[in-house]
């Protein structure tokens, strides 16, 4: 189709906008306003007189991964960690949620485990993995006798890939895995569990770089030194009850390198 316009309907358009109260225009790509500069102050002009062209100062360029890793690097325990990720200004998901999500369970107990984000209960609470998922990873870890409430052998400790609620449960996009990534692996560093159990392939994309969840499941992998199982998300058993063979399988190769004496 023809999408010429004549000069005449162009400028009737245009003068139908300015009508409607049309103040500027808008291009395609979105701009965003926090990232520009403030225009150079007009001080000290005599009237009449055109002021100076200013060159424009480009803004500083922001590495937000480069940020979160040095912000991460100073954080010395892990609530000075909280502070930090609550303190650290580019993550937008952080402007649409109620509450950061941190972690459950005991700092310092043998598993950790590493779920994807906040839904909208654990957004609500303020605590990881409080909804129906929870309660099914509650029953999963009290299967081989250990939970989150628990003491010394038996504790858990709970955390997330993403602090803060996608808006309606959205996949994390990648830029947002890769700003927090630095943080979720001081989290690691500081709770110094023994062994990871990474939930769905969010988790797993985060920190063994691969997805794949069916086929990554239950293989005994790597980060940083430390052992990492795979293992289904709870929220994918609740859809998919036959799975769940795989993961009692995967729960009892937990529990025999948990309770194997060398
Ligand atoms: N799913 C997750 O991965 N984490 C939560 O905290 C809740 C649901």
């Amino acid at each position: 189709m023809d999408s010429y316009i004549d000069w005449h309907a162009a400028r009737a358009a245009l003068e139908w906008q300015l009508e409607m109260g049309v103040a500027e225009t808008i291009s395609e790509t979105p701009i965003n306003r926090f990232e520009q500069v403030a225009p150079p102050p007009k001080a000290g002009v005599a009237p009449g007189v055109s002021a100076p062209t200013m060159p424009v100062q480009a803004a500083p360029k922001v590495d937000p991964v480069a940020e979160a890793e040095a912000a991460a690097r100073a954080a010395t325990d892990l609530s000075g960690l909280q502070a930090a990720m609550a303190a650290y200004p580019h993550c937008e998901l952080q402007k649409g949620a109620r509450n950061l999500v941190f972690c459950d369970g005991v700092p310092g107990a043998r598993v950790m485990i590493v779920g994807e984000a906040p839904g909208r209960d654990e957004d609500r609470i303020g605590k990881p993995f409080v909804g129906r998922a929870g309660q099914l990873l509650d029953k999963m870890l009290a299967a081989i006798d250990l939970g989150r409430d628990r003491d010394g052998e038996q504790a858990v400790y709970i955390t997330n890939v993403l602090p803060w609620r996608p808006p309606q449960n959205r996949d994390p996009k990648p830029d947002e895995m890769a700003m927090m990534l630095p943080f979720l692996k001081r989290h690691i560093a500081l709770a110094k569990p023994e062994v990871l159990v990474v939930m769905g392939n969010i988790s797993c994309q985060a920190l063994l770089g691969k997805r794949g969840i069916t086929r990554l499941r239950g293989k005994w992998d790597e980060v940083d030194g430390l052992p990492v199982i795979p293992m289904f998300h709870p929220a994918y058993l609740l859809r998919n009850p036959s799975a769940k063979c795989e993961a009692w399988a995967d729960l009892l190769d937990l529990n025999e390198r948990l309770t194997k004496k060398d």
